[in-house]
């Protein structure tokens, strides 16, 4: 309630039509009808659950098929095939979950235990938390524990006595923040999925690093979502000077398919669902609270020490591949796809829902085709209106991407 109040006072009162904000899912959720409603311009910087298009938000953290479709696949590949789930009882990890939940039931995994806590969940709920794990004896923990939380979760599991080689924590949320706060050694170890870290080599890395540390202190750290926030300071930036004017629709024109050599690599918000192109890695902890990101997340990481006998699951995991040359999209795609996905679902356990999941646009289709809302097909890309592209958590009929970065046209 409180978001939507002062989304709506900052719009209505002190006349602001462009913001940048919100972390949780449920605070975007509040503010998105008062934007709307508004015509403001919301900057949302934080990975999140997909599912949604708003032509007044630029959404420039990473969705599902970005980086649970590469988390999911390396720990299969890295430690097995049973995952418990312990996320914060909102929509982002309820929604993340019921992804990561179709990503594993479509390649052999399952899912042997499941808890929600609230986001002020304390200390002590954990310990009983640990005791569940311990019983299911999972090969990997999924967390999508969000906030303070975050770090009783980890604390308790260091408690315990549990080795990160055998048994991790895996999470999209857990930054160098968290593991600051947490303590290194706790954090250490443990795996995370992200467009960013403060780790990452490179010119802009390093400069960004460098300003924030002479800014904030040598000891403080950079992270996903304030390497998120960064950048998209700067793209609103620039096309404001482009265009010289606050007016959302104006604005937004001329940043949606622009591009920018952010921390992280280049990044392009697509032009069709203000989304951002951006660049997954698998990051694991290391004692001085850096996640280094895998050269090759698939083979990374030894075991030694662990019990034996669990083999881990192979690749299975697939990412459509978008054809160059894919035909424009015709008027009739919503019918079309309609069709086909009625005609899968109950027959191949395929899932619709009318809204976005990000895929990748070519660059030479990045134009705005106006506010869209397509099908998405869990495990199928369709053309849509606009040109768009959508994946979803994916079927073992197409072609892998290597590497596991979610684009799929450079081929
Ligand atoms: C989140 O709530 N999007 C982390």
């Amino acid at each position: 309630v409180s978001f939507a109040h002062y989304a709506k006072r900052l719009m209505n009162e002190d006349q602001v039509t462009t913001i940048f904000g919100c972390y949780t899912s449920s605070s975007r959720k509040a503010v998105l009808p008062i934007v709307e409603r508004l015509n403001g311009l919301l900057w949302y910087p934080t990975v999140y659950e997909g599912f949604e298009y708003s032509s007044n938000v630029i959404y420039t953290g990473a969705a599902p098929n970005q980086n649970s479709v590469v988390l999911c696949r390396y720990l299969m590949d890295t430690y097995g095939k049973r995952f418990f789930f312990v996320g914060s009882d909102y929509i982002y990890p309820r929604t993340s979950n019921r992804i990561m939940h179709e990503l594993l039931r479509g390649n052999g995994g399952e899912v042997v235990g499941e808890i929600y806590l609230s986001l002020r969940a304390r200390r002590e709920h954990f310990t009983t938390v640990i005791r569940r794990i311990l019983d299911a004896s999972p090969d990997v923990i999924f967390s999508t524990v969000v906030g303070d939380s975050t770090i009783y979760l980890y604390q308790a599991y260091a408690e315990a006595g549990i080795n990160p080689k055998c048994m991790p924590i895996a999470s999209l949320t857990t930054s160098e923040a968290e593991i600051l706060a947490m303590g290194c050694d706790v954090g250490n170890g443990h795996i995370t999925a992200a467009p960013y870290f403060q780790s990452i080599e490179g010119t802009q890395n390093n400069a960004f690093v460098n300003a924030f540390r002479s800014r904030y202190g040598a000891n403080e750290v950079t992270n996903m979502c304030m390497e998120s926030a960064y950048f998209q300071v700067y793209v609103f930036a620039r096309a404001l000077a482009q265009v010289g004017s606050m007016e959302t629709d104006v604005l937004r024109e001329m940043v949606l398919g622009s591009s920018f050599d952010a921390p992280q690599g280049t990044v392009a918000i697509d032009a069709n669902s203000g989304h951002t192109d951006l660049w997954t890695r698998i990051g694991r902890a290391n004692r001085a609270g850096r996640s280094r990101a895998t050269a090759d997340p698939a083979t990374s990481g030894s075991r030694r020490g662990c019990r034996p006998g669990r083999r881990a699951a192979r690749a299975l995991l697939r990412i459509p591949r978008i054809a160059r040359d894919a035909p424009e999209p015709d008027a009739a795609f919503g019918q079309r796809a309609q069709r086909e996905l009625g005609d899968q679902e109950g027959a191949g356990g395929v899932g619709t829902e009318e809204v976005v999941l990000l895929g990748h646009v070519p660059p030479h289709r990045r134009r705005h085709g106006g506010p869209v809302r397509l099908l998405v097909a869990l495990g199928k890309a369709f053309e849509g209106d606009g040109g768009h592209v959508l994946v979803g958590p994916l079927r073992p009929d197409v072609e892998a991407e290597p590497g596991g970065h979610a684009e799929a046209d450079d081929a």
